[in-house]
């Protein structure tokens, strides 16, 4: 692999294709096409926090010994204080629980560091941002979702850009280094609105796993999301 000044993979830009998107029967030949990735987006969902099931533990322990990039684990799930830790114990280089869902956020917050993970928090779309900026220190990465979490292949939500711009502002004014992740409905078309809002770090499914090349794919959202990226 070339170094990173060839790639322009040391622009603060972070590109993490979603697994929702890719053939589960061909997992291993998946996770091989997205090699030029930051991190694989991992979503756990358990029917219960969102009307969708996709896979636990186990599935993340494989993902996790066959990936060529670290796991960044966005769990759908309730009661994440009870089942997070485990994620960060498998190995996960990032590990993020809804905000709705948390009894002691920032108690878990610290387990997850204390394990050795990056900790993140996700807010839905209707989930104001404005509790969260005295625990920016807490998280190592906040995700503002762009769509109701549940399923891929959703229209990006342009409503929810002035909370991810406000989350921005505060970041930046408190010399924050947390990383503003923006999840669902993330596209060619979308990532410059999300990148000029202030988003530093981008899920996308089936704009990477639906295109025919997606090494391609991803320094296309890559070169987008650094052109309107704002420091
Ligand atoms: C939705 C998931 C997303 C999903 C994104 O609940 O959290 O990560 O895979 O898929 P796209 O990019 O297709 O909207
Ligand atoms: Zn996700």
């Amino acid at each position: 692999m070339p170094p990173t000044s060839e790639t322009g993979r040391d622009d603060g830009i972070r590109i993490n294709p979603s697994i929702l998107a890719a053939d589960f029967a061909n997992m291993q030949a998946e996770l091989a096409r997205i090699a030029t990735a930051d991190f694989v987006h991992v979503d756990v969902m358990d029917n219960h926090f969102v009307p969708n099931l996709t896979f636990g533990p186990q599935m993340v322990e494989r993902v996790q010994a066959t990936s060529p990039v670290p796991l960044d684990v966005h769990l759908m799930i309730t009661d994440p204080d009870r089942w997070a830790p485990g994620y960060a114990e498998i190995g996960a280089a990032s590990v993020t629980f809804h905000l709705e869902a948390a009894t002691e956020p920032v108690a878990l917050a610290r387990r997850l560091r204390d394990i050795g993970s990056r900790a993140g928090v996700a807010v839905k779309p209707a989930t104001p941002v404005e509790s969260l900026f005295d625990l920016l220190d807490d998280f190592d990465q906040i995700l503002v979702m762009t769509v109701e979490p549940g399923f891929g292949g959703q229209s990006f939500m342009p409503e929810t850009m002035p909370k991810l711009r406000r989350l921005a502002d505060e970041a930046r004014r408190r010399g924050s280094s947390v990383w503003l992740q923006v999840d669902g409905g993330i596209g060619e078309s979308t990532i410059a609105q999300a990148a000029e809002a202030g988003a530093d770090t981008f899920v996308a499914g089936s704009a990477v796993f639906g295109a025919g090349d997606p090494a391609h794919a991803i320094a296309g959202l890559r070169a987008a999301a650094a052109a309107h990226h704002i420091h």
